[in-house]
């Protein structure tokens, strides 16, 4: 191997990696070791900054725990989420588009029946959700799952509150007809955590650590494929300025308004309440 020189050093680094045995790694590695390259490169990194990056680095991952990556929120405001999203879920136009997973989504929430409240109890504008879940060809899909998970009306996650008990997220089955109605609350739009690697970097700019108000959906059924998505609240704060880029214009819904009186689920509301109509269309896996 000739010894190292500028000219020389990302091909032999790229040369190197020739010796990984799994393919895929392999193309990983070498791509990540020319773009990196190419990143010191275009910047002319300072030996200072590579530390500072490193020290960064180190302290995200020291921070970070399971209830908390904050990886995972540096890889959000980075875009990379949602691209990592975008070029794994290319679905057929007319099925409803995916997004960001996000941080704040707990296994194996409660099963709720159809109709129920997952907000009981808690404060907040009453919200009911409505809508069906289809195939492409418009057919009701029975037996849907929709794993349903959104911050409280202050704007926090059960997993930032340190809960005991589940808290604003449930998990609903659809009937034959594949529809659903779902009671809870408002969410507002609320600020990514700002106290960690994250928040300080942000905060050495002017982007906005803010996302609009959404409801997060993971919407699974036999033969098709899984959607992670959101409901966003139309005309909403921030909808133009999401920190993650996780709006999409086929997942900005109305949260309309209406009076006191009968609700979608039959109850008599003494209180105006909003009402979200949405049909969710799933497309068919292949196996
Ligand atoms: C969320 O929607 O819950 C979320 C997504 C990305 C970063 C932070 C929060
Ligand atoms: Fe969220």
């Amino acid at each position: 191997m000739p010894y190292a020189t500028e000219e020389n050093l990302t091909d032999l680094a790229l040369k190197q990696w020739e010796a990984c045995c799994s393919p895929r790694l392999r193309q990983i590695m070498q791509a990540l070791i020319k773009h990196l390259h190419g990143f010191v490169r275009d910047v002319d990194l300072k030996e200072e900054e590579w530390l500072a990056a490193m020290i960064w680095l180190a302290r995200t991952g020291k921070m970070s725990t399971e209830k908390r990556n904050e990886f995972i929120l540096f890889s959000d405001v980075l875009g990379v989420s949602m691209l990592v999203d975008a070029v794994n879920h290319r679905f057929p136009s007319g099925a409803t588009p995916s997004t960001v997973m996000g941080p704040f989504h707990i296994e194996d929430s409660p099963e709720m029946p159809m109709g129920s409240n997952m907000a009981q109890g808690y404060g907040g504008e009453p919200c009911f959700l409505v809508g069906t879940v289809r195939d492409l060809e418009g057919q009701p899909v029975e037996g849907a799952q929709l794993d349903i998970w959104q911050a409280d009306a202050e704007g926090l996650y059960e997993a930032q509150l340190g809960k005991e008990e589940p808290y604003l997220r449930a998990i609903f089955h659809t009937g034959p007809d594949g529809k659903y109605v779902i009671r809870t609350v408002a969410p507002p739009g609320y600020s990514i955590p700002m106290d960690g690697t994250v928040g300080e970097l942000l905060k050495q700019t002017d982007i906005s650590h803010y996302r609009p108000a959404h409801i997060h959906f993971l919407i699974s059924a036999p033969g098709y494929h899984t959607l992670v998505t959101h409901l966003f609240k139309k005309d909403t704060r921030y909808i133009e300025s999401d920190v993650v880029f996780g709006v999409k214009e086929a997942l900005i819904a109305e949260f309309k308004q209406q009076p006191a009186g009968e609700t979608p689920t039959g109850e008599i509301s003494s209180k105006p309440f909003l009402v979200v109509k949405y049909d969710f269309t799933l497309s068919k896996s292949k196996s």
